[in-house]
């Protein structure tokens, strides 16, 4: 389970969070949503341990105790709107490049993600739906326990979008994605909606 716990966060004198907490269970998947500006990206980086907060706790049960940096390096996967692929190597080099998994453990990865025929090609010679889930076969190959995703749908027409979102739920992490496109939210999806920098109810 992670615990956020009484975060707030300032720019400067300027008050972006207001005070939040709530719990994602262990292998959850939580949405993360809410109008532009509402503090989304400031949350999701906080909690994710990209971002020092400047007041509250973050808390991750069950999980060895470890210094923030093997936290982030070793059970933390991130996904961006952007995917960040290296352009000169290829799709397999790519994923290579963060793991010691064997070529044969990477190509059942990304025969799982449906895009294991393009492991030789570069980010320039595939879709834009495809570039991103590369960046998520990257982001989970080491089987992080916690996966956290700002807009990775951000870039994708709405066919993609799903597709990216379906996979994201079949993940086994703690997994909290940050998306404003309610179109792509379930019934069945946790959701924590931000106004303002607060939490909303419903
Ligand atoms: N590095 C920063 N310095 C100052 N203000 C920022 C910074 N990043 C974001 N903000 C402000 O914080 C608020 C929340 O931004 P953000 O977390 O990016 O929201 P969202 O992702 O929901 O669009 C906005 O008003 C934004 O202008
Ligand atoms: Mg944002």
């Amino acid at each position: 389970m992670l615990e956020v716990r009484d975060i707030s966060h300032f720019y400067g004198k300027e008050k972006i969070l207001d005070n939040i907490s709530f719990k994602l269970p262990r292998g959850s998947f939580t949405i993360l949503t809410g109008e532009s500006g509402s503090g989304k990206t400031t949350l999701l980086s906080i909690v994710s341990t990209l971002l020092l907060q400047s007041e509250g706790t973050i808390i991750f049960h069950n999980t060895p105790k470890c210094s923030i940096d093997t936290m982030r390096n070793r059970h933390i996967g991130f996904i961006f709107q952007f995917h960040y692929l290296i352009e000169h190597l290829t799709v397999m080099e790519n994923i290579k490049m963060v793991t010691k998994k064997s070529k044969r453990e990477i190509l059942k990865l990304l025969a799982t993600l449906d895009i294991d025929t393009l492991a030789h090609r570069y980010p320039s010679q595939i879709s834009g739906g495809q570039r991103q889930r590369v960046a998520i076969a990257r982001a989970i190959v080491n089987e992080p326990k916690y996966l956290f995703a700002d807009e990775p749908t951000g870039n994708l027409d709405s066919k993609n979008s799903k597709i990216i979102f379906d996979i994201l739920r079949s993940i086994k992490a703690t997994t909290l994605v940050v998306t404003h496109d309610s179109s792509l939210i379930l019934e069945d999806d946790r959701i924590l909606t931000m106004r303002d920098g607060q939490l909303i109810k419903g």
